[in-house]
């Protein structure tokens, strides 16, 4: 079917669609069992962390957040609050629209999407493994090296850790933001962890795998010094990463020579 001109990317899935299957109530009560999921799959606890997704009105740019401090179990689809998206990070105070108080870090929700086209939902959580490698001296300084080459799933050769500023503050905003330079993933210092993407479906399965990421890295810590990849394989897995998606599979073995350079479909 044609998209019509009223479609757009579902805040969700990121796929096409019409605005009648996707409704604001719909995305709030998504945005919520993305946030309760989250526990499920051992990545935060409790109240701890934050969860948004880019919701326009209109002409108005904006986002769609969790309530600050209340437990996902007990958050109803009229507890999610919208905040308005001025176009600079820290100038006005944009516009709250809500019963409850946005997130304490609306701040790096909010300064996110103001400078980042390609972010349209943001999770931010206090993964176990992440949090316990963002204590470390060596991981503040250095971040998570290509010691797997999955690392490149957060964009780059390795995973950033923004240095520590108080919760809630434009400090540790600006700090997000610099760590995410050029990256879908960051630490947080004695904190925790943020996942980006071009959905909510993508943010929280980045955040699954950079928290595994960081389990196998303190694994590997405790068994002796991880080697790492060089910038040079890792530049070739990123450039792999670009075409790395469910195409059907003539077009795959078309693409991907063998190590003769030989194609296994005849062009
Ligand atoms: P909120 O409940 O205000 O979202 O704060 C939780 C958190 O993790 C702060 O970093």
């Amino acid at each position: 079917m044609t998209p019509s001109p009223q479609s757009f990317m579902h805040p969700i899935t990121g796929v096409v669609c019409e605005p009648e299957v996707c409704t604001e109530d719909a995305v709030r009560a998504s945005l919520i069992e993305v946030a309760r999921s989250m526990q499920r799959l051992g990545i935060n606890h409790g109240s701890a962390g934050n969860v948004s997704v880019r919701w326009h009105r209109g002409a108005a740019d904006g986002m769609l957040i969790t309530p600050s401090a209340l437990p996902y179990e007990q958050c109803g689809v009229d507890d999610i609050v919208w905040v308005s998206i001025a176009a600079a990070q820290g100038t006005a105070a944009p516009q709250v629209d809500g019963v409850r108080r946005p997130s304490s870090e609306w701040r790096f929700h909010h300064d996110l999407y103001a400078s980042r086209a390609d972010a349209r939902a943001v999770v931010h959580t206090h993964a176990p493994h992440c949090t316990a490698l963002a204590c470390l001296p060596q991981i503040q300084q250095q971040g998570i090296p290509a010691f797997h080459y999955m690392v490149a799933a957060a964009g780059g050769r390795d995973i950033r850790c923004a240095p520590y500023a108080t919760f809630g503050t434009q400090a540790l905003s600006d700090h997000v933001l610099a760590a995410l330079t050029d990256r879908r993933a960051c630490l947080l210092a004695h904190h925790g962890m943020i996942a980006l993407g071009g959905a909510l479906d993508s943010a929280l399965a980045l955040a699954v795998e950079v928290e595994w990421l960081a389990r196998t890295y303190a694994l590997a810590l405790q068994l002796g010094t991880p080697a790492v990849l060089s910038d040079t394989e890792m530049d070739r897995v990123l450039d792999r990463f670009t075409r790395y998606r469910p195409d059907p599979l003539d077009d795959l073995l078309a693409d991907e020579p063998d190590a003769h350079g030989r194609s296994a479909v005849p062009s």
